[in-house]
């Protein structure tokens, strides 16, 4: 006997019937019915690790909430995304990360907190990360006290992009935290600086130098930053870079992640690589 399996599951979401081919995840149905899910661990050119919670739905017969951004459509499942234990789930899940990391240069995770009235200052013991930034190179800084542990640079930086293995999470509970090899400064690391983990922090754990200084200066006014697609210069392979810049001045670099041929990745050259354009001795000296 030969057993077709269906290509297509059909369930209803939010109280509509809803159509997606088979293997679809809940949260991919959602995104392609214009229907919204928040998600914090989850990005579109990496694998889902189910880290932190914020995507959780209601399946109807389930006993916990499932996350959306790895869990498929079944067929008949009756899914609802908006519904007050979802919403109190996030909002608790928003409130313990706001308790134990500086989430301030996170927009999104500052536009989340607002529309779920996360509220941190409920606990009256909050347990803040009070880990010194990692300044160690010109290129990047690793400020782990804004880190939620969301696996994103470990998954950038193994086999979901680079292949360098360089960082992995380290240690237990309260103590867990993102390290190289017996926590090696980054230079002296299996480190090759592509930046992958950079460009896909959420919370601005990791950031480009040059951003962390203009920040530390009152200069830093992100209404007057602009970016700018061009094509990188050094290969032939064609990345597409996205150019940050204030008062002409470069900040970051990024490349975007639905891109075909980065999927949001670039090598060191691309990353880093634009001292040529202004190099060191143009730019306006700094207070540290
Ligand atoms: S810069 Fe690249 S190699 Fe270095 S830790 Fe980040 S992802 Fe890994
Ligand atoms: S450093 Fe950034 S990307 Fe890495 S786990 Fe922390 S928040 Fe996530
Ligand atoms: S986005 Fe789904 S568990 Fe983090």
């Amino acid at each position: 006997m030969t057993v077709t399996r269906s290509t297509e599951v059909t369930f209803s979401l939010n109280g509509q019937q809803t159509t997606v081919a088979a293997g679809t995840t809940i949260l991919e149905a959602a995104q392609e019915t214009g229907v919204e899910i928040p998600t914090l661990c989850w990005a579109s050119n990496l694998t889902p690790v189910n880290a932190c919670r914020l995507c959780v739905v209601e399946m109807e017969g389930s006993r916990a909430l499932v996350p959306a951004c790895s869990r498929e459509c079944e067929p008949n499942a009756v899914i609802n995304t908006d519904s007050e234990r979802v919403a109190l789930s996030r909002k608790m899940v928003l409130e313990f990360l706001d308790t134990t990391n500086d989430l301030t240069q996170s927009s999104e995770l500052q536009t989340l907190i607002e529309l779920y009235g996360a509220d941190a200052s409920r606990y009256s013991d909050p347990v803040r990360s009070e880990d010194p930034v990692k300044v160690e190179d010109d290129l990047f800084v690793r400020a782990y006290d804004r880190c939620v542990l969301c696996y994103k640079c470990v998954e950038a930086c193994g086999d979901d992009a680079q292949f360098t293995f360089a960082i992995s999470m380290a240690g237990r509970g309260f103590e867990t935290r993102v390290s190289t090899e017996f926590e090696t400064p980054l230079p002296e690391s299996a480190c090759v600086y592509c930046g992958n983990c950079v460009g896909v922090c959420p919370t601005n754990a990791l950031q480009f130098k040059a951003e962390f200084d203009l920040r530390q200066t009152p200069d830093w006014d992100p209404e007057s930053q602009t970016s700018t697609d061009t094509i990188c210069s050094y290969c032939g392979v064609g990345c597409t870079l996205e150019v940050h810049t204030q008062d002409n001045e470069i900040f970051k670099v990024t490349s975007p992640s639905d891109h075909s041929v980065t999927a949001g990745h670039l090598c060191v050259k691309g990353r880093f690589g634009w001292q040529y354009v202004q190099p060191p001795t143009r730019r306006p000296p700094t207070n540290h």
